[in-house]
């Protein structure tokens, strides 16, 4: 399928949680937690603690505030019970699930994967599609830094080619991934010559929104859902490169595992998966040797 920053209430702030005006009671019953963490848990393998109940609770009242629903019950009748839920659905697990990312994050695993291209490059003289997902991709950060990593590598080596897949449950955030468009904030971790090279103002009014702007890279970027706890992914590649950012640090330790495993088929022999700075694989005998820290080579 093709197609932000909300300020973060104190979630210990019980204040926060009723509106005036409208009281809203958005306390989480305990059936109704009960309900919610088992369904993420099954659906999206997504682990919901009790410590979490307070920050659901500040994030679903979000929802309640634009529908002008009363309580969080209401919320969930709405949503899994209605014939209007099905369109509720995709806010409600934009809510829930977290997506703070920025351009370049962790950026030595960008200059590990540039480094085993120029490698490559120096030996081989041949055409080559290099294949990257970004599994988890949010609002697409991580998959506009890919690629301006390899479009710079382009121009270096001719025979490089590319092409970047970005996944995530989230609809909302696939939306914002395709507009291309970032504001000034977004984009502060980015060196002002690569701004000027691969973003437009978005109007000549000063909105502070810039688009990526480079059709024939766009061309190489395909987006779309996908719950990493579905049985089997359908992607259109083997990959050379699998991003999987802060994304499983949220599973249980079993639906980790078999993220990974699933994530590994879908990978080329001797191929990189890179995880967040405070995920890892060892431990869960994968064929794959650790490079680095957060860096795994399939065997
Ligand atoms: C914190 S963001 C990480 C973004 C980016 N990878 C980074 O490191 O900057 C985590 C993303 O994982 C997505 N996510 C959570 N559970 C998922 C699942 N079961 N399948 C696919 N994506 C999921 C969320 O929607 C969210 O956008």
């Amino acid at each position: 399928m093709l197609l932000k920053k909300a300020p973060m209430k104190d979630p210990l702030n019980e204040s926060n949680l009723y509106v005036s005006g409208s009281m809203k009671d958005v306390k989480i019953s305990d059936a109704d937690f009960e309900f919610l963490s088992r369904y993420l848990a099954m659906k999206y393998g997504l682990r919901i603690t009790k410590q979490k109940k307070i920050l659901l609770e500040s994030r679903l009242i979000k929802r309640l505030n634009v529908l002008n629903i009363k309580s969080v019950s209401e919320y969930l009748k709405f949503v899994f019970k209605s014939s209007k839920g099905k369109e509720e659905y995709a806010y409600f697990v934009d809510q829930i699930t977290t997506h703070k990312t920025f351009f370049f994050r962790e950026n030595y695993q960008f200059d590990f994967l540039k480094k085993q291209i120029e490698f490559y490059f120096h030996k081989v003289q041949k055409q080559r599609t290099v294949t990257v997902w970004s599994a988890g991709c949010s609002t697409g950060e991580e998959v506009y830094s890919l690629a301006i990593v390899l479009n710079e590598l382009r121009a270096l080596y001719p025979y490089l080619d590319f092409r970047i897949l970005g996944t995530d449950i989230s609809i909302p955030s696939l939306k914002k991934a395709a507009t291309g468009t970032f504001n000034s904030i977004e984009l502060e971790n980015l060196p002002e010559n690569l701004i000027k090279k691969y973003f437009k103002p978005v109007s000549s009014i000063k909105n502070n929104l810039f688009r990526f702007s480079n059709n024939e890279i766009i061309n190489k970027i395909q987006l779309g859902s996908l719950n990493l706890n579905s049985n089997s992914y359908h992607v259109p590649y083997e990959y050379d490169f699998i991003f999987c950012r802060n994304v499983i640090i949220y599973f249980d330790d079993a639906t980790r595992t078999a993220v990974l495993r699933r994530l590994l088929n879908n990978l080329k022999h001797n191929g990189f998966l890179m995880l967040g700075h405070s995920e890892s694989a060892i431990g869960t005998n994968l064929a794959i040797e650790s490079v680095q820290p957060t860096i795994y080579k399939k065997k």
